[in-house]
């Protein structure tokens, strides 16, 4: 097997990465069980890309149903160490509008009975992992300067606010959310970001917004719907593989 540069877990619109040449898959079990689906291991120049639909490449996932740890265990089995997450995000605060791309810094975690730890079995080590700085600042830093090397608007920093789902947010659920912090809402950054960190993996978030959160908007009484989440996503998306380019650059200069 090829080293992999770096893994890429695909959100809510982003289910196969275009781009890749020589894919092969990989069905995988994992010790955690079986992931969302096929690892696509490809080559993007002369760099080894493997990409993970994180609900499924038919969306069959939900949020609180995927196995997070699965997910991850698979592609570190392949040999990844580092992981750029996308997630399908809505946007707080009024830096974070629809169509906008983002990094965030910090997270909230509000999701409750999923499995969140690898320590979760009996007899398994008792893990108590740092996570003061959630994602791994160098990963970051590569997104954000192929960002601005390639002429693409990227948000530095936020906080994402991790939800349950799979129903979206009451409006004071949001107001709450904003009063605590947060920028940006999504139901699948944990406890992905603290597993990652558990396995010892590089981890950076790459957050699509893809509406207002629930009255965080002008027109406070809209309604989102899952066409339009799917529209503003594919909108974002047109830079991704010229920013998937950079941040692969980085890692050959490093
Ligand atoms: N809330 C939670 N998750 C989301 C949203 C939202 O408004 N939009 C896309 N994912």
């Amino acid at each position: 097997m090829d080293r992999i540069d770096l893994a890429i877990i695909g959100g809510t619109g982003v289910y196969r990465l275009a781009e890749l040449d020589d894919v092969r898959s990989f069905d995988l079990e994992t010790r955690f069980g079986a992931p969302s689906g096929p690892v696509r291991v490809g080559r993007l120049g002369d760099r080894s890309v493997a990409f993970l639909a994180r609900h499924g490449e038919g969306h069959s996932v939900p949020p609180h149903r995927v196995n997070y740890r699965a997910n991850l265990a698979a592609l570190q089995q392949l040999g990844a160490t580092r992981v750029l997450a996308m997630n399908t995000v809505g946007g707080i605060t009024e830096r974070f509008g629809p169509r906008v791309l983002a990094c965030p810094d910090q997270l909230i975690d509000y999701t409750w009975g999923r499995i969140s730890t690898i320590c979760e079995e009996e007899g398994s080590e008792v893990l108590h992992v740092d996570f003061g700085e959630p994602y791994t600042e160098s990963l970051r830093r590569m997104v954000l300067d192929a960002a601005k090397a390639a002429g693409v608007p990227l948000v530095d920093g936020g906080c994402y606010g991790a939800t349950q789902g799979p129903r979206l947010e009451t409006r004071a659920e949001i107001a709450r959310m904003r009063r605590d912090g947060c920028d940006l809402v999504g139901m699948t950054g944990m406890p992905e970001a603290g597993l990652a960190r558990e396995l010892g993996l590089d981890y950076a978030c790459l957050a699509i917004v893809a509406n207002w959160a629930a009255g965080a908007g002008p027109q406070v009484d809209e309604v989102i719907t899952l066409q339009d989440v799917l529209d503003n996503v594919e909108a974002a998306s047109a830079h991704l593989p010229e920013l998937l380019r950079g941040v692969l650059d980085r890692m050959n200069a490093g």
